[in-house]
């Protein structure tokens, strides 16, 4: 049906009018098509942004298992579904069929049951890029358990944070990860969280780099025994339409991370379909995407996505840069892989170095080139358009959040003409608007606005878990019966976007989100450390950097401040994870504040960029006269 496909520009603008003029009609005869269901939907869609109140499908019955696995048995039982290309090169590549997949997914499932887990208990999930990871979360999905996957590298407060907030009743965990020439102590990691998780009563340990570790009697288990003693078939639990599939935490501005709620039809409608466009996905396709299954765009395209699709999905457990930096390169010659989706700060990384480690490998299977996670910049654009694409690929720059649960902007690759740094349009489904900040609409061209969605889609986040006002209060509340992104966006005159950056208080290092709430907390709890505030400023690999500034308690601080700076980056280690690192930090007499007592970050964001001919007017701060000092010490200069 051509809906689901689309083949040439008129047709996309044929299918977005559609899909706006009557977008019930238009998921309606998708979901239809496509899936199997148990039973169909009542009502395809009811909302009202108000409350926020959004269901998709409602009355449907589903599991979203089958959809992925078990519907792909007949014609594709031995079809590779996740290629595993392990972190050492010289370990073999592991492919697992539709049928391997569907009997260690019925495997795990029953293990699961056999501990007690039922559908929505909450299962976490803190595992390396290794097959368990994927089929792990397959699993709870095939009895209706809720999976919180926790990315690997965040630190153990940050997972128990993450664990107590959802009432986890079970941690999925390996012995450890292999990271380029460097092992971690997962299951330690754990250990350490769970001394203040008191919910969680048992632990599943996968084997993978078969270290030593502490197994806690009665509580942790290694999986392979329980897996090998399980039977291969469980009946997928029918679920609701709108019945929670997952959760997922992202940082938020301010207090704890929010952990968004993913339903179960509008997620699975939407992120196959998207996945089948933007990819331009063909049947003998090999595709990759290099993120982790630790954040949404791994949930919603290695896991969810291509497999609806029945499509063979990568899954790579290392790094960019190991054994060297050709390693990405190596991996597309190796399994010649036609679609390849990454991040702007890792092809910022790659194409710092030699051009021989593109060079050396046949990139000639590459058709689709995608990028996610931050805006990408014109160099690093035209470094992927021409060394790995060869001007042959296009790109698919696809603008998206944890929030919205699968693509919102992006080209359609031979459809849609591309733009370096510009998403360019909404898909099918997509209605957008861009508000200036007195909540007027924008319709010029080239005007930077907050970029908003009015309009419900089927795979949008449904609440917070445990906090519905919180979920109305960040996105509902800004603009009037609108979603807010968070987003500074423009539009050029044919209606092209581009995405200009964070308007809030989050700041995207290496594509990962950070809130500077949490790391400012992390800092103060140093014990030299009176008060601080973060911002991020350029870096040329990591998009933005974040920048401390920090006032001591004493003044006659005797510890050199190398030391103190090591020790903030420690504790920030500890409580959040190496990611949130500090790259500069500067100690300082005070903190530009309002009259009422509020940290004016926008002057500090404006030092660090070295900016400081357009501060603006400063005499209205409580204390004018740090900002000169501030300037004077500045590390950027
Ligand atoms: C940013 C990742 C520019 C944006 C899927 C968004 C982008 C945040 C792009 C969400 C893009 C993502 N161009 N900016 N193509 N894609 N962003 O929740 O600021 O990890 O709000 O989801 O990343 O990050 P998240």
């Amino acid at each position: 049906m051509s809906n689901y496909h689309i083949k040439h520009l008129e047709e996309y603008f044929q299918v977005y009018r559609k899909s706006v003029r009557n977008p019930e009609v238009f998921w309606e005869e998708i979901a239809e098509e496509h899936f199997v269901w148990h039973k169909r939907w009542k009502n395809v869609l009811s909302w009202d942004f108000s409350k926020p109140e959004v269901k998709w499908f409602e009355g449907a019955k589903l599991n979203i298992t089958e959809n992925c696995i078990d519907r792909h048995l007949k014609i594709r039982g031995n079809k590779t579904a996740i290629l595993f290309e392990p972190n050492n090169p010289d370990e073999e590549a592991e492919h697992i069929t539709y049928l391997q997949l569907f009997e260690r997914v019925n495997k795990f499932a029953n293990v699961l049951k056999q501990e007690g887990i039922r559908k929505g208990d909450r299962v976490c999930i803190y595992l390396p890029m290794i097959p368990e990871l994927a089929i792990s979360v397959l699993a709870c999905a095939r009895i209706g358990a809720i999976h919180s996957v926790v990315f690997a590298g965040f630190s153990s407060t940050a997972l128990s944070t993450r664990i107590n907030d959802s009432d986890c009743k079970m941690v999925i965990t390996s012995d450890g990860s292999y990271r380029g020439n460097k092992t971690v102590d997962l299951k330690g990691i754990v250990d350490d969280a769970l001394n203040q998780c008191p919910c969680v009563i048992s632990v599943l340990v996968a084997k993978r780099i078969n270290s030593k570790i502490n197994m806690k009697e009665n509580r942790d288990k290694w999986l392979q025994p329980l897996l090998d003693e399980a039977s291969n078939s469980c009946e997928p639990e029918i679920m609701d339409a709108e019945d929670p599939l997952f959760i997922l935490y992202t940082s938020g501005s301010t207090g704890k991370p929010k952990g968004m709620v993913h339903s179960t039809a509008g997620y699975m409608v939407y992120t196959a379909y998207t996945f089948k466009n933007v990819f331009n996905y063909r049947e003998e396709d090999i595709y990759w995407c290099t993120a982790d299954i630790g954040w949404i765009t791994g949930h919603s395209y290695i896991v969810y996505g291509p497999l609806a699709n029945g499509a063979t999905t990568v899954m790579f457990e290392g790094v960019p840069n190991f054994p060297d930096y050709g390693r990405f390169w190596q991996i597309i010659e190796k399994h010649k892989v036609n679609q390849f989706y990454t991040a702007p700060t890792a092809i910022r990384a790659l194409a710092k170095e030699k051009l021989d480690f593109v060079e050396q490998y046949d990139l000639s299977s590459l058709k689709v080139l995608g990028t996610v996670g931050e805006p990408i910049n014109e160099e690093a654009w035209h470094w992927y358009n021409d060394h790995v694409g060869k001007k042959k690929s296009p790109i698919v720059d696809t603008w998206w959040q944890t929030e919205t649960g699968g693509m919102m902007i992006s080209p359609i690759p031979y459809v849609t003409p591309t733009k370096a740094t510009y998403a360019t349009l909404p898909l099918p489904g997509v209605q957008l608007a861009l508000m200036d900040e007195q909540g007027k609409e924008i319709k010029e061209n080239q005007v930077d606005g907050r970029l908003c969605v009015v309009y419900p889609w089927p795979a949008m986040a449904r609440t917070i878990w445990g906090n519905h006002q919180r979920f109305k209060e960040t996105y509902f509340s800004t603009f009037e019966n609108k979603y807010f992104t968070g987003d500074g966006a423009l539009r050029d005159e044919v209606g092209y976007y581009r995405i200009t950056g964070r308007v809030d208080d989050v700041i995207i290092v290496s594509g990962h989100n950070l809130g500077t709430a949490p790391i400012e907390d992390a800092i103060n709890e140093h014990q030299a450390v009176a008060e601080s505030a973060v911002v991020g400023f350029p870096h040329d690999i990591k998009g933005k950097a974040l920048y401390g500034f920090v006032i001591l308690k004493e003044t006659g601080e005797t510890r050199v401040h190398e030391n103190l700076r090591k020790e903030i980056n420690q504790v920030i280690t500890e409580r959040i994870g190496p990611i949130a690192k500090l790259d500069k930090i500067q100690f300082v007499p005070g903190l530009p504040k309002t009259r009422s007592g509020k940290i004016m970050r926008r002057i500090l964001r404006k030092i660090v960029e070295n900016d400081t001919a357009n501060l603006g007017d400063i005499s209205t701060l409580l204390n004018p006269e740090v900002v000169e000092a501030i300037i004077e010490g500045s590390l950027v200069k």
